[in-house]
């Protein structure tokens, strides 16, 4: 669990040039649904390379109580041995998943078809996000939900005895809510179908496939629709994780507004999904290249190299481009503010429910230390002060959110001025090892 205990306020002084080569832990989507599939297949999954961040050990725990045995070998390597599909236990304690909306939503999709109940809980940020979005097509399997005003946590799921199959159209961009359905889908008999409109991340379907469910992805006009037939026996996988593209954006994003820096971030994910971030920056003007493109477990990885680059100009980020870079608009905003020229960011709603409103955390904090910044319910933007024109100096709020916190943790590193972090414990759900991986290229950070 994360936020629950003192905060931590940090400070980020301007830094050193970022120099060396900056292994960033495993993906976070990925590392939850090893877990879940894992838990979900007959047999030992094994798993290396797993994010030891709070949000992925609270989904440990969770496939505990649900009966799946976990073991944590050390070093990233842990074993799942699984229950099978509709092997799920009912847990005889609340399952709190900390900050993690993956972790949740994924799990209530995964039981939901079981005839079991489960009543889950999280963190102040993770009881204040809508989950309505989840039990709506959860109720269409047969299962019931019953939670606080508006569909907050804590929240009480009683799996649906007799699963019938479903046809669902997600009606926002959202691979949690895509994911939820098709896990759910699992235990339902016959051919659970869903249908996005965008293009999400496409961890779920592809690790679905791995472990050998019949699933099919075809491109249509009414859009991408997915079709799986239920009651699979999963076969236990080796998963090698791939380091996360979304924790690789800090380390690179820092060494293009810190002078004198040439990084190395190294086995990147780059799933087209996710890469998003990656391409704007291009776009932008960034030195940012992909070196030995590879692919390793099923996934594009290649080795990221990221340089000063003080040439960069604003740009209108392509809505179409926001699904696959939607945990990145918040550091994307502090690059941009080194950039020249405005940076629009358009077709951005869905930041507005993450861990926090991160289009107002951001803007509030952007505003404190010395940058413009205009916003709309789904779009805002950043006008930017040019490479070493960001005063900085101030100090921002981190809402519990993790993103938010190393945003500005790296704007500091660029700025005039330092730049001060009401609490970074959040930090630890998601990359464990910001701070000792971020001095160790060169930045200065302090605890007040
Ligand atoms: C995730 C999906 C995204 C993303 C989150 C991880 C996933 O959330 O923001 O960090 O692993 O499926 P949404 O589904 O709400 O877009």
């Amino acid at each position: 669990m994360s936020g629950h205990g003192t905060p931590i306020p940090m400070t980020s002084h301007r830094a050193e040039p970022l120099k060396g080569v900056a292994e960033v832990p495993g993906d976070k989507s990925i590392s939850h649904r090893s877990l879940i599939l894992g838990a979900m297949a007959i047999g030992e999954t094994r798993i290396s390379g797993l994010l030891e961040g709070d949000d992925v050990l609270d989904t440990a725990k969770a496939m505990q109580a649900f009966g799946a045995e976990v073991v944590n070998h050390g070093g990233g390597k842990w074993s799942v041995f699984g229950v099978g599909v509709g092997g799920f236990a009912e847990p005889d304690q609340v399952i709190d998943c900390g900050n993690s909306g993956t972790g949740v939503r994924l799990i209530m999709g995964t039981m939901a078809t079981s005839p079991i109940t489960a009543t889950f809980t999280g963190d102040a940020s993770l009881n204040g996000r809508p989950m309505a979005r989840i039990t709506d097509p959860l109720a269409l399997f047969g299962a019931k939900a019953v939670g606080r005003k508006g569909g907050r946590l804590p929240m009480t799921i009683v799996g649906a005895a007799e699963p019938t199959p479903v046809r669902y159209v997600v009606p926002v961009p959202s691979a949690q809510v895509k994911s939820a359905v098709l896990l759910a889908g699992l235990n339902a008999p016959g051919k659970t179908v869903v249908i996005e409109k965008e293009a999400t991340r496409d961890h779920s379907e592809r690790m679905l496939a791995g472990f050998g469910a019949e699933i099919t992805v075809e491109d249509t006009e009414e859009g991408r629709v997915i079709t799986l037939t239920g009651r699979p026996e999963l076969k236990p996988q080796e998963i090698a994780v791939p380091r996360d593209p979304s924790s690789a954006a800090f380390p690179v994003c820092a060494a293009l507004i810190t002078p004198g820096s040439d990084v190395l971030v190294p086995g990147i994910g780059l799933n087209p999904t996710r890469a998003g971030l990656f391409y704007t920056l291009q776009d932008m003007g960034a030195d940012l290249i992909f070196e030995n493109p590879r692919e390793e477990g099923g996934e594009p990885v290649a080795d990221l190299r990221a340089k000063y680059s003080p040439d960069m100009q604003g740009i209108e980020v392509p809505p179409a481009r926001a699904a696959s870079m939607i945990d990145e608009y918040p550091v994307l905003s502090v690059v941009a503010s080194f950039a020249s020229g405005k940076t629009m960011m358009a077709g951005v709603k869905e930041l507005r429910v993450k861990e926090s409103d991160r289009i107002d955390a951001m803007a509030r904090g952007l505003r404190a230390n010395g940058v413009t910044v205009a916003e709309g319910e789904d779009w805002w933007s950043v006008d930017g002060l040019g490479p070493d024109g960001v005063p900085g100096g101030g100090t921002c709020e981190s809402f519990l959110d993790h993103r938010i916190a190393m945003s500005f943790m790296v704007m500091g590193m660029g700025a005039q001025n330092p730049v001060t972090v009401d609490d970074g414990s959040p930090i630890t759900t998601s990359f464990p090892i910001f701070e000792p991986l971020m001095t160790g290229l060169g930045a200065k950070f302090t605890r007040a």
